[in-house]
Parts: structure tokens; C-alpha cells; sequence
């Protein structure tokens, strides 16, 4: 994968597609900016060089409450950057005005487009080859010299921002692309071994997807499970959990794993390790272990045994990957099982991976720090599943 270092930069204008996509608060306003503050060390990188940044960004999807438009998302990249750089939101997405304000682009001066799933055909699933014909690639094709994909976390879609503008000029990765692929290479393509896989929260078809790839694969000597990954397995061995967790997994609709739970237990048999104690909420953190299962209460979180068990692993692993928390950590008495297994993964030697909004969020209120924290969800869980990623197999081609 070609990079920032391999390009000329000075007075190119780089089309630079980040990931700015962020949660809004009901006025639209922004929660949380950890993704802007990532690409802004990408925007400075190249307009330090000399090179002109035309940002191009979505946030939400036509439909979602969430999509919105950019202008405080540039606003925010403005204050980060600070007064050395001109940041310039433009309220639309492409066309002849805004080729012509990019033809008259200063130096350092940083224009951030509209969003760009304003456009009609941005989020079609098609081939870098087919999305290169639309009017939008070729407005700002014409116009364009490099372009920089920097949204990992976006690069499981095929979409017009992503993959089109690559057959059309000289494309690399940014500096988030490009140690997001590392880091992640290193978990999965011969990572340091003994390497465990900790798989929570609230996905299980996802986690056990990663499970099938890095247990067949030989990649994870075990897999450490929490969340309702952990409670699926359990239901998947024949135990019934009580009442209000069997109705919770109902609700999401996640009874349904049960038959490919089964199927991971009889194929990797040990190597799979779920919770022998739970937290349990009778107005508040109470430990049980499994004979006494089920009860009429909701398990919340991997109970203390389970810690230190899970801790012995993760503190003699020389790579360690968490996805998903091992609880309910938005209530209190309930964070305690994700927040310590995060607290080993920091204090163990070896190289510590997370990612997943919910999961990095908790990292965030403990300032935890780990070897790398992946901006990325969705991404970031196709790449550990093995499926290429159609915006990284766009750069490479
Ligand atoms: P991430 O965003 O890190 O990928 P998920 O979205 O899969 O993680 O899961 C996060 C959610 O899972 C959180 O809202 C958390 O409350 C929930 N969760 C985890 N364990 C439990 C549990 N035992 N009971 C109810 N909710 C749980
Ligand atoms: C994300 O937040 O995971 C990315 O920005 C991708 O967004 P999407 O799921 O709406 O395509
Ligand atoms: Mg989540």
C-alpha cells in the first residue's frame, strides 16, 4: 500500500476522504471528536508539506437521525488545528463552484466539502471502476492531483468516496489507513504467540466470525468471552440463565446463534472460554457461580473469579485483542469485569489491541492506554474476520 511518505505533496491538492463520522447529541451536536482529532494529525501532515487538503467526510445516512451536515465537524477540525491553519467548510459536495474555489485554493488553507452522502450515488455498493464514471468522482476528479484514503473505519463499504476516485489519479493511504492496516496485520498475520482473542458485547454473529477465522487459521490460542457472547455459549451448553437474561437475549434476537455456538464449542472445544461466575443485579453487584444458575435476575457482567482467571491469560499473552465489553459497564457495579481485563491488557507485555465505539469509550473514562486503540468498528471486525476490505483493495490495485 502506497503512503503519504511515497507522493510528492507540495502544491498537489489532495482529495483527502477521512472518517469524521461521529455521535451527535438530539441538536446534532457532537459527542465525541476522537475521530477528527486522529485525521487532523493526517490534514496537518500534508499541509505541512505544501499540499492542499479538500476534506471529503460523511456523517450518518440519508434517513439516520444522525446525518447531518459537516459544518461543525469543521469547525471542530479548525480549533484543533489552531490558527496556523484556515480551515473553510463549503455547504456543498461537488460541482462547478467548487471546482472553481479548489482552483483558487491558498496555501494552507484547508477546505472541508458538505457531506458527502448528500450525493446521490455515494453510498451504491459498486466497483471502483463503475463509481469513477459518476458526475461527482469526475467534478472533483478535474480538479484533483493525489487521493489520500485515511477512513479505515469506513473501508468495508464500496462507496462512491472510498474506492471511486482511485482508477482516476494516484492514490494512497493516510496516516490513520495506514497504521490501522499495520497494527491489525500484526494480530492477525503471524501475531506473537501465545495470542488471545477477548470477544464481548452485544454482536455475537460478528465475534464468532472473528472466532471461526483466528481459531481455524491458528492465529489465537484461546478466546476469552464476555458480554452476550459469553451468555449464548452458555445457553449453546444446555444451562438456562434465569428469566431476565434468556428475555434479553430474546429481545435482541440473538437465540438464533445458539447452533453456531454449539458448533465452535464441539470444533475448538477448550480453546473457547466463557464466564465461571457472574455478576448479577439484585439491586446490586452480587457474584454467583454457575450451580447456581438460573436466577431471577439479569447477569450484567463476568463475575470476580472470572476476572482473575481471565487475567492470568491476558497477562501471559504476547498479543491481546479485545472487542466488545464484558458487561453492562453503563450501569454502576457493573464495569468491573471490562474495566480489569482492560487494566491487564495495559499492564501485559506484549501488544494490546481494542476497538469498537462501546469498548474504546471505556478505555476513554479510565485512561487506559493500550499498544493501539482502533478508530474503527464494523472495519475493523471484517478485517479481523479475514474479508478484504473493498476501500484498502482499491488503494492496492
Ligand atoms: P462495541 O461497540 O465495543 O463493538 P457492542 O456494541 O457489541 O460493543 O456492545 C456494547 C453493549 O453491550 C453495551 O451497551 C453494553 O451495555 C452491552 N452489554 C454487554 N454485556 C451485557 C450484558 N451482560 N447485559 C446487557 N448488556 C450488555
Ligand atoms: C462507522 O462509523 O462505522 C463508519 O463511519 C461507517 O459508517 P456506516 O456504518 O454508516 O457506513
Ligand atoms: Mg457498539
Amino acid at each position: 500500500m502506497r503512503t503519504l511518505t511515497d507522493v510528492q505533496l507540495e502544491g498537489k491538492v489532495c482529495l483527502t476522504r477521512v472518517d469524521l463520522n461521529c455521535p451527535l447529541d438530539e441538536n446534532l451536536n457532537l459527542l465525541d471528536i476522537t475521530r477528527i482529532k486522529a485525521h487532523a494529525e493526517t490534514i496537518k501532515f500534508i499541509s505541512d508539506r505544501k499540499g492542499k487538503v479538500v476534506v471529503i467526510a460523511h456523517q450518518g445516512r440519508p434517513g439516520s437521525s444522525d446525518f447531518s451536515s459537516l459544518k461543525l465537524h469543521a469547525e471542530s477540525l479548525g480549533k484543533i488545528l489552531g490558527a496556523k491553519y484556515t480551515v473553510v467548510f463549503i455547504a456543498k459536495t461537488h460541482g462547478p463552484e467548487v471546482e472553481n474555489r479548489i482552483r483558487k485554493m491558498k496555501l494552507g488553507e484547508i477546505l472541508v466539502l458538505e457531506n458527502v452522502r448528500m450525493v446521490e450515488n455515494e453510498t451504491k455498493e459498486k466497483p471502483a471502476t463503475e463509481h469513477a464514471q459518476d458526475i461527482y468522482i469526475q467534478s472533483l476528479a478535474k480538479v484533483g492531483d493525489i487521493f489520500v484514503n485515511d477512513a479505515f473505519s469506513a473501508a468495508h463499504r464500496s462507496h462512491a468516496s472510498l474506492v471511486g476516485f482511485t482508477p482516476l489519479m494516484p492514490s494512497v493511504a493516510g496516516l490513520i489507513m495506514a497504521k490501522e492496516v499495520q497494527s491489525l496485520q500484526r494480530v492477525v498475520e503471524n501475531p506473537e504467540k501465545p495470542c488471545v482473542f477477548i470477544l464481548g458485547g452485544i454482536k455475537p454473529e460478528d465475534s464468532f466470525k472473528v472466532a471461526e477465522h483466528v481459531l481455524t487459521n491458528d492465529i489465537a490460542d484461546y478466546i476469552l468471552t464476555g458480554g452476550a457472547v459469553s451468555q449464548i455459549l452458555l445457553v449453546a451448553t444446555g444451562k438456562s440463565l434465569g428469566t431476565p437474561s434468556m428475555d434479553f437475549l430474546k429481545k435482541k434476537n440473538l437465540l438464533k446463534f445458539i447452533d453456531i455456538a454449539k458448533s465452535q464449542m464441539d470444533r475448538f472445544g477448550g480453546k473457547i472460554k466463557f464466564q465461571s461466575d457472574f455478576a448479577i443485579n439484585d439491586g446490586g453487584r452480587r457474584i454467583v457461580t454457575l450451580k447456581d444458575l438460573p436466577l431471577n435476575f439479569p447477569i450484567l457482567d463476568i463475575g470476580n473469579k472470572t476476572i482473575e482467571e481471565f487475567k492470568e491469560i491476558i497477562k501471559k499473552s504476547s498479543t491481546c485483542v479485545l472487542n466488545g465489553p464484558m458487561g453492562k459497564f453503563e450501569d454502576e457495579g457493573f464495569d468491573v469485569g471490562t474495566v480489569e481485563v482492560f487494566k491487564a491488557m495495559e499492564e501485559s507485555k506484549g501488544f494490546s489491541l481494542a476497538g469498537g465505539g462501546h469498548s474504546v469509550s471505556v478505555l476513554d473514562k479510565y485512561q487506559i492506554n493500550l499498544s493501539y486503540v482502533s478508530t474503527a468498528g464494523g472495519a475493523m471486525i471484517q478485517f479481523l474476520m479475514g474479508k478484504p476490505l473493498p476501500a484498502i483493495m482499491a488503494l492496492n490495485s
